[in-house]
C-alpha cells in the first residue's frame, strides 16, 4: 500500500496539532515541526514510526532548508501544511511586534509555500495548505498585521493557484479560513467570543477539505455569513468592530 506523507509546520499545539492527529489517524505518516520540540515529542509517542520531529523556529530565514530536510527524511511528500501563525496586539504600533508577526506569518510562511511549490512541480503534483483566516479579508486597528499577514497569505495563494492553473499542473492549493476555533491564540477570551468552534470539529472540517481539495474553506462553514457581510457592509459600519 502507498503511504501518504505530509509536512505540517506548526504542529505543537492548536489546529497544527490537531491536523497531525488527524492525518496519523488516516494513515499519512508525517513529519512536524515547532519550537518547542516537547510537544512534538508528545505526538511522535503516540506512532513513533510514523512520526518525524524536527525543532524549528520557522520566523528564522531558512525554511527552506527545514523542509528540504523534513522531504528527505520522509523520502518524498505529498502534502505540506502551513499552521505556524502568531497574532500580537499592538495598540502603539511597535515596528518591532509587527516585524516578529511578518517574520513568521510572511516570510516563513512565503518560504515554505515557494520550496513546496517548486518541489511539487519537479515531482509533477502535490498539495499545498494553509491556515490563513477570515481575518484576511479585514483590516484591524488593534493588531493590524496580524489580519494583513492574513491578506497576504489568502492572495499568495491564490496566486499560486492561478500559476498551477496556467503551468497545467496538478498541484492543488487549499486556503483555510477559520474564524475562532478554540486554541491557545485566543489568549483565553474564548468567553468574550462568538462560534467559537470546538478544536477537535475545526480539525476534522480542515483534513475534510484537504481530501477534497478545495480551494477555499471557511472553517467552522458559517463564518462563510461573516465573510459575506465583510464584502457588503459599508467600510463605516464595519469600522465599529474592528
Ligand atoms: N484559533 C483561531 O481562532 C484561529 C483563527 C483563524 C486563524 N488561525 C490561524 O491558525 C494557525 C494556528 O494557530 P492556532 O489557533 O492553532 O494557535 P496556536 O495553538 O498558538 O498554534 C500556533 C502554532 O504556531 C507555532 N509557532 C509560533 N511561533 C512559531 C515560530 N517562530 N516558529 C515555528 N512555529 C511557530 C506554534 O509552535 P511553537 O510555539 O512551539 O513554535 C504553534 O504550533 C495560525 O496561523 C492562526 O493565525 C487561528
Amino acid at each position: 500500500m502507498n503511504i501518504k506523507k505530509a509536512i505540517i509546520i506548526g504542529a505543537s499545539s492548536g489546529i497544527g496539532k490537531g491536523i497531525s492527529l488527524e492525518l496519523l489517524n488516516k494513515g499519512y505518516k508525517i513529519a512536524i515541526s515547532a519550537r518547542r520540540k516537547e510537544r512534538l515529542d508528545q505526538i511522535k509517542k503516540l506512532n513513533p514510526d510514523m512520526v518525524i520531529v524536527k525543532e524549528y523556529d520557522s520566523s528564522t530565514e531558512k525554511n527552506d532548508e527545514l523542509i528540504k530536510n523534513l522531504i528527505d527524511k520522509l523520502n518524498g511528500v505529498d502534502l505540506v501544511i502551513y499552521c505556524s501563525g502568531i497574532g500580537i496586539i499592538n495598540k502603539e504600533l511597535d515596528y518591532s511586534l509587527e516585524k516578529k508577526v511578518n517574520n513568521l506569518n510572511v516570510s516563513g510562511f512565503t518560504q515554505v509555500v515557494d520550496y513546496a511549490f517548486n518541489y511539487f512541480l519537479k515531482r509533477g503534483e502535490g498539495h499545498i495548505v494553509n491556515i490563513s483566516s477570515v481575518a484576511s479579508e479585514i483590516g484591524n486597528g488593534i493588531s493590524p498585521s496580524y489580519n494583513a499577514s492574513k491578506a497576504y497569505q489568502a492572495n499568495y495563494l491564490q496566486g499560486l493557484r492561478f500559476k498551477a492553473y496556467r503551468m497545467k499542473v496538478p498541484i492543488f492549493l487549499t486556503d483555510v479560513r477559520p474564524g475562532f476555533v478554540d486554541t491557545d491564540i485566543l489568549m483565553g477570551n474564548k468567553d468574550k467570543l462568538f462560534w467559537v468552534a470546538p478544536l477537535e470539529k475545526a480539525c476534522k472540517q480542515i483534513v475534510n477539505a484537504i481530501d477534497r481539495k478545495k480551494r477555499v474553506v471557511y472553517i467552522t462553514k458559517r463564518w462563510k455569513i461573516i465573510s459575506l457581510l465583510i464584502k457588503t457592509l459599508p467600510e463605516r459600519i464595519i469600522r465599529l468592530f474592528f
